[in-house]
């Protein structure tokens, strides 16, 4: 079995998908949330496969995708373009009010929602400093092995390469193995709300 690093292909997105579900609650699977397993790749995984500007990296064993990370170096340009190129059509495939009997959860409601959101949405003070975002997901079977750490890395070094002056992410409070990893990596809060943090990291 051999794990390396790459670029996404198109043939990776059903993975993208699946990782995402299955590590989509706080880190754990969320699939029971879920009647639509698609739901949350549709706004947290796939876009990013896309969207012309983004950063990618798969972390895959024997070919076979089993975490990614994935990065608008540009939040606000990604928001545009996510409001003219990709939420059109999950608004009609996800209509608001969503009907009760597609729905499984009270996450799942709100997902249905989070297509129906303005974007780009306003950006807080410190944005400037932090404008790229980033999701990372690995399945169970290849966490801490070091491969979170080598996907990181490798996103800071094409960030760099682009004169990215810093990134940010959100994590929801109650993954507290997340907020371990991203501490070890040196990130540090920029926000905080009731469900959990906004943290940045600058890149020399
Ligand atoms: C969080 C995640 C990306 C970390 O990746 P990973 O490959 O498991 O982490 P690594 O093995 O690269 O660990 C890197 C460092 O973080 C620390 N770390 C990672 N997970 C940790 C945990 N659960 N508790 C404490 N420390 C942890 C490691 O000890 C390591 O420190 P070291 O370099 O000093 O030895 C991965 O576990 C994951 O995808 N989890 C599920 C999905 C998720 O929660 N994603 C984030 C959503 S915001």
């Amino acid at each position: 079995m051999q794990i390396n690093i790459r670029p996404p292909a198109v043939q990776d997105i059903p993975y993208l998908y699946e990782i995402c579900l299955k590590t989509g609650k706080a880190g754990e699977d969320a699939s029971a949330l879920f009647k639509d397993p698609y739901m949350l790749g549709q706004y947290y995984a796939a876009p990013y496969a896309f969207y012309p500007d983004s950063i990618c990296f798969i972390a895959a064993e024997d070919g076979i995708p089993q975490g990614y990370i994935v990065c608008a170096p540009d939040t606000e340009d990604y928001g545009k373009w996510l409001e003219k190129s990709w939420l059109p059509l999950l608004r009609e495939r996800y209509p608001q009010p969503y009907p009760a009997e597609k729905i499984a959860s009270e996450t799942e409601s709100r997902m249905a929602l989070v297509f129906h959101k303005q974007h780009p949405v306003p950006q807080p003070a410190w944005y400037a400093l932090y404008p790229a975002h980033l999701h990372i997901d690995l399945l169970k079977t290849i966490q801490g092995k070091g491969w979170g750490r080598r996907l990181m890395e490798s996103l800071w070094s094409a960030l760099s390469e682009r004169k990215v002056p810093g990134l940010h992410l959100g994590v929801n409070r109650t993954n507290t193995g997340a907020l371990a990893f991203y501490k070890k990596m040196g990130f540090s809060s920029l926000a905080e709300d009731e469900g959990g943090f906004t943290l940045g990291k600058a890149l020399s």
